[in-house]
């Protein structure tokens, strides 16, 4: 498993091609020096993809797709299949991203599929899993991600040995500005962590939404929390090296 904490830059599909590439070619050396201590995930559009890993070969810093297809390959007309992405050197996917739930429909039963085809082309999934503002009213956080992670649980026994990522993103704290209370994500990270040594998944647990650099030191220093997933933070280079940074630096 790997000990480095982690960041993964999200873009989205915020940055154009050409300011994909401009932001790694411009900070190539400093992510590359930073990504020896953190592992640093970049994850652009499908089209950046190859070039960026051009980019970064023979550098410690890591490619991630942000979704894939849940099929293997054949007449999926749009589709962007796990063999493609490792093809152009993908070591990361992103999958069941509260966006792709909520506005393309995603269910858990697609995760679960994406999940395998990524384990089979030996990339790791990095699995989102939240709660919408009203489950989190309801108090029903904990049921929400126990069904999330279950739908997810019998393809990850098929692979006991490989790397994976958890992000939890409370929905309501995604591009909001507002990021779980300290004791609320104690309590829900906790949680995550038991279910994942009780079900021997050896998953690296992350935190995303509303990630800054005001707001790091109180997150990354909650237990069993591995790194975080940055959203809008991760377009603004300033805002992202001391991210970054504090990781480096504790
Ligand atoms: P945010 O996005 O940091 O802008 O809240 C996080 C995410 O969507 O993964």
């Amino acid at each position: 498993m790997n000990t480095r904490p982690l960041v993964i830059a999200n873009w989205k599909m915020q940055f154009s091609f050409s300011q994909s590439l401009q932001f790694c070619a411009s900070h190539k050396q400093w992510l590359a020096a930073k990504a020896e201590m953190v592992n640093i995930v970049v994850c652009p559009s499908f089209p950046a993809l190859h070039p960026i890993a051009q980019i970064f070969k023979n550098s410690p810093v890591s490619l991630g797709a942000q979704n894939c297809a849940t099929q293997h390959d054949g007449p999926f007309t749009g589709e962007v299949s796990a063999p493609m992405l490792a093809q152009v050197g993908t070591h990361y996917c992103i999958v069941g991203h509260s966006e792709r739930r909520q506005l393309f429909g995603e269910t858990n039963a697609d995760v679960a599929h994406k999940v395998d085809q990524l384990l089979q082309a030996s990339i790791t999934p990095i699995i989102c899993i939240g709660e919408t503002q009203q489950q989190y009213q309801d108090k029903n956080t904990l049921s929400v991600l126990e069904q999330q992670l279950d739908s997810v649980r019998a393809v990850l026994s098929r692979y006991p040995n490989s790397s994976l990522c958890i992000a939890y993103e409370p929905i309501w704290a995604i591009g909001t500005g507002l990021s779980a209370d300290t004791q609320y994500l104690h309590t829900v990270i906790s949680w995550i962590k038991e279910y994942c040594v009780a079900a021997k998944l050896p998953a690296e647990i992350v935190y995303g939404g509303s990630v800054q650099p005001s707001n790091i030191a109180s997150i990354a220093e909650i237990p069993h929390i591995g790194g975080v997933l940055v959203g809008s933070a991760s377009l603004d280079f300033q805002k992202f090296e001391k991210i970054v940074s504090w990781f480096h630096t504790h």
